[in-house]
Formats: structure tokens, C-alpha cells, sequence
């Protein structure tokens, strides 16, 4: 009789991903990339001019994946040149800068630029996003929080990075996990694997969040009109702590959150009659 043989595992087929980088200029894209793929840190700004292109091998699990890298330029001049290239992409770096609001505020017009040349038939469900909250060595001069960009990655399904291109914190568990997602995706028939997905918080708590940070005084947090009664200010006080209680919810931000509406709550009744 013949012995069974322990079967071989066959080495997963190659792959080739396309990817590319997207971000208002000087977020730090080119240097991400080249931190990743060079070991190495410029820091004089060399503007990318349109779109630098490179190609990488990595390994992941048992495949090869060949990685075409399409850096764009986010200077709002080259706009007639980025957006020959949005098209076929498995994975974008989508990178903003901590301590320029702006860059985070922009990252909504990138989406935008990027749905609107894919045109009505792209799909961006299927694209694995890395958002990259990047030069967090710049500890100083930091105004966007990590909840913050937490909470506008993850309340879309994208993944979220704290990044240092400078030091090269966050960026190589950036791309391993990436990468990883983009074969999972391509082995999931082109379907966005469900980590980091949306399903573990809601739209309302996101947007709840949101509107309280950005509420100008107690009033504004709870939710009420000024000059609102205790009975206004308790019930208002009571729905958003369901809402947002840390036991129920986990949306980035929301501890903090919570105790905003506390606090609002105790200064507003101390001076209702
Ligand atoms: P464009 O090509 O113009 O779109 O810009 P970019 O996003 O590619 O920016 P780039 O990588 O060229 O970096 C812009 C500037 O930021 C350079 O001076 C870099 O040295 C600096 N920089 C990039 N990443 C970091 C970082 O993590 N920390 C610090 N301190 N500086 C960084
Ligand atoms: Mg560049």
C-alpha cells in the first residue's frame, strides 16, 4: 500500500495591483512612499510634477504582488493630468497632514475628484482606502486629532494610519496591512474585506460626534435652542447619552464625546431656574 503523501501547498498565483497616492500637496505622499519602498527620509520639498510612477514586488502570504505605484502630485494644476489615472485601482494612500486642517478638510474633495473621473459606472466600494494622518512627529503643531481622522476613516470603511514619514512611525504596518487587504480583496472576487468597516458604529453616532466638537457653546452641544427649559436640556441630555455611553458605543471620539454632553448638561441646569 502506499503511503500518503502530506500535499504541497501550491504558491498563490502572482498578482499585479495598481495604487495610487492621493492628498492636498506637501501632506507627505512621495515621502511615505519612498520611507517604504527606499528606507529613507528627503526633507526638502521636491514637488511630485503630475504623476511619478514606480513599480515594487512584495510578498503577502503566499503571493507575489506586483505593486505599480502611480504618486500623484495634489497641486490643484495638475488635475488635467491625475485624472488619467484614477482608473483600475485596487488601493489609494490618501494622506493628510496633522497639523494642516485644511489637508484633512480637503480629503473629501479627493474622494470627489476621484469618483467624478471614474465616472457613473466606477466603483469605489471596491478600492481599499489607507488613510495616512501623516507627520505626526510634529507633535507641536498638530490640529487634528486622532479620533477625528479615526472617525471620518473608519465611518467610511477605510483604514486608518498614524504616520511619520520622518521617522518612519506607522508606515510600514501601513502597507503590510494594506497590501493584505488589497489580496483579500482581490481573493474576495473585488469585494472590500469588513475589517474596519463601518458596522461596529452608526451614521448617527459619527454625525452626533462631529456636531458636538464642533458646537460653539453648551446649547449648541445638548442639541437645544438658548433659553431652553430643565426639561428640554434633560431630555436632549438623555437621548444623546444613550447614544453615546461608551458601553454602546465605540465610534472614535465618543468617550470624549460623552463627557462634553455631561459637562454641557451640568452648567446649563446650575443656571436654569
Ligand atoms: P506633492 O508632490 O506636491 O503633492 O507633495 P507630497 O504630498 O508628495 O509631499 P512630499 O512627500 O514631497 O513632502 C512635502 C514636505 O513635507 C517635504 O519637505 C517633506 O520633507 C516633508 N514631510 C513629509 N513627510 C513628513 C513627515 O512625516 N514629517 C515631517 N516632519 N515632514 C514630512
Ligand atoms: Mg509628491
Amino acid at each position: 500500500m502506499e503511503a500518503s503523501m502530506p500535499k504541497r501547498k501550491e504558491p498563490g498565483k502572482s498578482l499585479r495591483i495598481k495604487v495610487i497616492s492621493m492628498g492636498n500637496a506637501g501632506v507627505g505622499k512621495s515621502c511615505i512612499i519612498k520611507r517604504y519602498c527606499e528606507k529613507r527620509f528627503v526633507s526638502k520639498y521636491l514637488a511630485t510634477i503630475g504623476i511619478d510612477y514606480g513599480v515594487t514586488k512584495v510578498q503577502v502570504r503566499d503571493r507575489e504582488i506586483k505593486v505599480n505605484i502611480f504618486d500623484m502630485a495634489g497641486d490643484p494644476f495638475f488635475y488635467e493630468v491625475r485624472n488619467e489615472f484614477y482608473k483600475d485601482t485596487q488601493g489609494v494612500i490618501l494622506v493628510y497632514d496633522v497639523g494642516q486642517k485644511d489637508s484633512f478638510d480637503a480629503l473629501d474633495a479627493w474622494l470627489a475628484e476621484m469618483k467624478q473621473d471614474l465616472g457613473p459606472h466606477g466603483n469605489m466600494e471596491n478600492i481599499v482606502f489607507a488613510v495616512c494622518a501623516n507627520k505626526i512627529d510634529c507633535a507641536k503643531h498638530r490640529c487634528v486629532d486622532e479620533s477625528e481622522g479615526r472617525l471620518w476613516a473608519e465611518s467610511k470603511g477605510f483604514l486608518y494610519f498614524e504616520t511619520s514619514a520622518q521617522t518612519g512611525e506607522g508606515i510600514n504596518e501601513m502597507f503590510q496591512t494594506f497590501y493584505l487587504s488589497i489580496v483579500d480583496l482581490c481573493e474576495n472576487g473585488g469585494k472590500r474585506p469588513n475589517t474596519n468597516s463601518s458596522a461596529s458604529f452608526t451614521k448617527e453616532q459619527a454625525d452626533t460626534i462631529r456636531r458636538i466638537r464642533s458646537s460653539k457653546d453648551s446649547w449648541d452641544m445638548l442639541g437645544v435652542k438658548p433659553g431652553a427649559s430643565r426639561d428640554e436640556v434633560n431630555k436632549a441630555y438623555r437621548k444623546l447619552a444613550v447614544l453615546l455611553h461608551p458601553d454602546k458605543c465605540v465610534a472614535p471620539g465618543s468617550e470624549d464625546a460623552f463627557k462634553v454632553v455631561v459637562n454641557a448638561r451640568t452648567a446649563l441646569l446650575k443656571n436654569i431656574k
